[in-house]
C-alpha cells in the first residue's frame, strides 16, 4: 500500500475544528473516513460534503456506546488503515478557588476517552491490508512547557504523550506506527474561548494540511509550528524567564532562576 493507495481511516472529534477539516482533506484524497464525534447534525452535514465520508456519531468517554460503533465501523469496513485520534476539550481552572472536578472531566475526555478508542482500534488496525497502520494522536505543544491555569489540559496531554510514546514500542511487533502531532495554536472552537494571547496562531486548515502531508513520512513527533517549539523550550533553559512571561503577576524565587538539577 502506498501513500497514495485508498486507506480507509477513522478520525475522532471530526464535528469540527482539526478533526473536520482533517477528514475533509483526507477524503478529497480518495480515502474513505469514518468521522466521529458526539454532534450528529455536524457530522451529518460533513459527510455531505464528500462521499467518502461516513458519518458514526459516538461520546468516546461512554464504554457502551463505544462497543456499539465498533460493531457500526465493521458494518462499513472489517479492518482500519489508520486512526487519528483527534476528539478533545479543554477547560481552564480558575485560582485560587478552582472547580477541581475539571481535571477529571478534562482527563475522561482526552485520557481514558482516547484510551476506549485505542482498545476499539487495534484489532481493527491488525487486520489491515496494508503494511503499515498508522495511529496518530493529536496532543499539544502545551506538553513543551507549563501554562498557568492549564493543569487538567496539560497534564491529560502529558498523560497521552507518554501512553503513545510507550505504545509505539508495543506495537512494534506488530508493525503498527504510531505518530504524535503537537499543534500550536490553531483558530477552533476550542481556542476561541482563550482569553489570552495565542502566539502564531494558525487557521484550522492549514493547520490540518500541514498534519496529512507531514503524517505520511510517519515519524514518531509532529510538532508545529516551529517557532512555538522554539519559544517553549525557553522554559527547559530558563524556567524563570519563563514563568515571568507567561505568569507576570507570580513572584519567582531566586533559586529558580537556572533549568532543572539533576545530582
Ligand atoms: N486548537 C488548538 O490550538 C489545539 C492545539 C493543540 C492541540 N489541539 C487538540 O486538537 C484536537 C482537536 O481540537 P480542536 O482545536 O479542533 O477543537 P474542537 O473544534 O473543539 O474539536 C474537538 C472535537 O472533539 C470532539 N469531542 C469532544 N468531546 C468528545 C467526546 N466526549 N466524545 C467524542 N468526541 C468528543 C468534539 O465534538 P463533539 O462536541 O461533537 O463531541 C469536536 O469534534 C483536541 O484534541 C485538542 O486538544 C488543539
Amino acid at each position: 500500500m502506498t501513500s497514495k493507495t485508498p486507506k480507509v481511516i477513522w478520525i475522532t472529534g471530526a464535528s469540527s475544528g482539526l478533526g473536520r477539516s482533517l477528514a475533509l482533506q483526507l477524503a478529497g484524497k480518495g480515502h474513505r473516513v469514518i468521522a466521529s464525534a458526539r454532534n450528529q447534525e455536524e457530522l451529518e452535514k460533513l459527510a455531505t460534503l464528500n462521499t467518502n465520508i461516513v458519518a458514526l456519531p459516538c461520546d468516546i468517554t461512554d464504554e457502551e456506546a463505544m462497543e456499539a460503533l465498533r460493531s457500526r465501523i465493521m458494518e462499513i469496513s472489517p479492518s482500519l488503515d489508520q486512526v487519528i485520534f483527534n476528539a478533545g476539550n479543554c477547560e481552564y481552572l480558575d485560582f485560587p478557588d478552582p472547580d477541581w472536578s475539571a481535571v477529571r472531566r478534562v482527563m475522561e475526555v482526552n485520557f481514558f476517552g482516547t484510551l476506549n478508542c485505542v482498545k476499539l482500534a487495534l484489532p481493527l488496525l491488525r487486520k489491515s491490508n496494508s503494511d503499515r497502520p498508522h495511529v496518530v494522536a493529536v496532543v499539544s505543544q502545551v506538553t513543551a512547557a507549563p501554562f498557568p491555569r492549564a493543569e487538567a489540559y496539560g497534564a491529560s496531554k502529558a498523560a497521552m504523550r507518554y501512553f503513545f510514546d510507550s505504545l509505539r514500542m508495543d506495537l512494534a511487533a506488530d508493525d503498527i506506527d504510531v505518530t504524535v502531532v503537537n499543534p500550536g495554536f490553531v483558530d477552533t472552537p476550542l481556542t476561541r474561548k482563550n482569553d489570552f494571547p495565542m502566539p502564531f496562531l494558525m487557521q484550522v486548515d492549514e493547520a490540518a494540511d500541514r498534519i496529512v502531508k507531514n503524517i505520511e513520512a510517519r515519524p514518531r513527533h509532529y510538532s508545529f509550528p516551529l517557532r512555538l517549539s522554539a519559544l517553549l523550550s525557553l522554559s527547559k533553559i530558563l524556567p524563570g524567564v519563563w514563568q515571568k512571561l507567561v505568569a507576570p503577576g507570580a513572584t519567582v524565587p531566586a533559586s529558580d532562576s537556572e533549568g532543572d538539577v539533576s545530582k
